[in-house]
């Protein structure tokens, strides 16, 4: 990240702006400001990116959800002959997609598809469908 108050803060000011009556402490007051507001900046623009950060962490769940989403319809409501997953429980659902992927439970498709999933996948794909 380059701010360009950070390149005007090493150039003394007499000569930025042809001053020759500036006293030492004027400058060295007019430099501590600069200093702060560089601060400030740098501060808002980490805090900005936060949520981002956030954000990012809470979609890993979305992201492993998104396959199941072209046939169970955008968060699991289905409005077609597949059925909707939206809002069963994640026991539910982590109980379905067990028996699927050890073949337990008869399927047409889900039997392939959940053998793609750990444990640990099924649980947090469960979790995410349990509260759409
Ligand atoms: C290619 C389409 C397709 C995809 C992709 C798909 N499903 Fe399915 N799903 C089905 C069909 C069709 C059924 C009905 C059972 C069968 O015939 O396989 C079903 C059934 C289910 C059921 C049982 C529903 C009930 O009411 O008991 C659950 C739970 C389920 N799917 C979850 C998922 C999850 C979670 C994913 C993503 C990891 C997923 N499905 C991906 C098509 C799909």
């Amino acid at each position: 990240m380059h701010f360009p108050l950070l390149v005007f803060q090493e150039v003394p000011w007499q000569r930025l702006y042809g001053q020759t009556t500036s006293t030492t402490t004027e400058v060295r007051a007019m430099r501590t400001s600069i200093r702060l507001w560089n601060l400030i900046i740098l501060l808002s623009a980490s805090l900005a990116l936060m949520p981002a950060v956030q954000a990012e962490e809470l979609s890993r769940a979305a992201i492993l959800s998104a396959s199941c989403e072209g046939c169970h319809g955008t968060g699991g409501r289905s409005p077609g002959a597949i059925p909707p997953i939206a809002g069963k429980s994640a026991e539910y659902l982590r109980e379905a997609l067990e028996s699927f992927r050890s073949g337990e439970r008869e399927a047409t498709v889900m039997g392939r598809h959940a053998t793609g999933y750990s444990d640990e996948e099924i649980r947090q794909i469960a979790e995410y469908f349990s509260k759409q």
